[in-house]
C-alpha cells in the first residue's frame, strides 16, 4: 500500500493527494456526525455506499453537462477527483419543508414549497455555520456576483434532474445540499460542483410511506441508517455486490 499525503481531513472524508497535479483522491469515512459534531458515530458500510451513491450522481449530473469535480470512482471508498478552491458556501436548495426550515419559519415538516427556495450557509464550524445572504458573500468575497449566478443556475438544474430521477425510483427529493469549487483551465475560471451528493446531504423521503431514507435516520435516532442508505443504492440499481465492510485500508503518511 502506498503512503499518500493527506491534504484535508473532514467529518466523513478524507482527502488525499492525487496520482497527478491537479488531482485529490477523495476517501469516504464511515463516521457520521450531526449538530456541528456534537453527535458522532461509526456507521459500518456508510462510506461505501455514499462512494457509489455520490458516484453515480455525478455521473449522471456530468452527462447532462454539469460540471463537476469527480473524475471516477477508485474503489470501494475512493473516488479521484480534480482539485478545485471550494467555495465557502453550502447552497441548500428545498422543494418540502423539513430540517431547519420547519423551525426557522414554523413551517410544519411535509409541506410542500410553492417553489424550490435556495439559502446559503456560510461554512464555519466555529459560528456552527450561520445562515447568510447574498450580501454576505458578496461583501465578504466569498463569491462573486458572477460565481454566484453560476452557483444558484447549477443548483436548480441539479435540483430538477435529481427530483425527476429520484421519482422515478419511489423517492421524493425533499431538499439537499451542495458545495462548489473553482478551477482553472487555459487561464480561465469554472465553478464546479465538488464533494459529494449522498443520502448524508440529502432529505430522501419514500414516494408512498414517507420513510425517510437518510441522515435524519441517524440526527433523529430512528435507526437502520446503513440500510435505508442501502435501499437508496438498490432503487438506484448500484448495491455493492462485494459487501459493505471490504475495500483498503488506506495507511496514510502524515
Ligand atoms: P437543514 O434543514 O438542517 O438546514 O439541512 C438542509 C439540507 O442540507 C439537508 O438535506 C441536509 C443538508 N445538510 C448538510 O449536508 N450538511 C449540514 O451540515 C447540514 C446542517 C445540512
Amino acid at each position: 500500500m502506498s503512503r499518500r499525503r493527506r491534504i484535508y481531513d473532514g467529518k466523513a472524508k478524507t482527502m488525499f493527494e492525487g496520482p497527478e497535479p491537479g488531482t485529490l483522491i477523495q476517501y469516504f469515512k464511515d463516521d457520521a456526525t450531526a449538530f456541528n459534531a456534537q453527535k458522532r458515530e461509526i456507521l459500518s458500510g456508510k462510506g461505501v455506499l455514499n462512494n457509489r451513491i455520490s458516484a453515480y450522481l455525478m455521473t449522471k449530473l456530468a452527462e447532462i453537462g454539469v460540471p463537476t469535480a469527480f473524475m471516477r470512482r477508485l474503489n470501494m471508498r475512493e473516488q479521484l477527483v480534480r482539485e478545485v478552491e471550494i467555495i465557502p458556501i453550502e447552497v441548500v436548495i428545498r422543494n418540502i419543508s423539513a430540517g431547519s426550515f420547519t423551525k426557522r419559519f414554523a413551517v410544519p415538516e411535509g409541506t410542500p414549497l410553492e417553489r424550490s427556495v435556495i439559502e446559503y450557509f456560510y461554512k464555519k464550524d466555529e459560528l456552527g455555520d450561520p445562515m447568510v445572504s447574498e450580501e454576505h458573500i458578496t461583501a465578504f468575497k466569498w463569491a462573486t456576483p458572477h460565481e454566484l449566478d453560476e452557483m444558484v443556475a447549477l443548483t436548480v438544474r441539479v435540483n430538477d434532474f435529481l427530483t425527476g430521477l429520484f421519482l422515478g425510483i419511489g423517492i421524493k427529493l425533499v431538499d439537499f445540499k451542495l458545495e462548489f469549487g473553482r478551477i482553472w483551465i487555459d487561464d480561465e475560471m469554472h465553478i464546479v460542483l465538488a464533494d459529494e451528493i449522498s443520502p448524508d446531504n440529502c432529505r430522501l423521503w419514500d414516494l408512498k410511506t414517507n420513510e425517510k431514507l437518510d441522515k435524519d435516520r441517524f440526527r433523529q435516532d430512528l435507526g437502520n441508517v446503513v440500510e435505508s442508505y442501502s435501499e437508496v443504492a438498490r432503487r438506484l440499481g448500484i448495491m455493492p455486490e462485494e459487501g459493505l465492510n471490504e475495500g483498503p485500508t488506506l495507511v496514510s503518511g502524515e
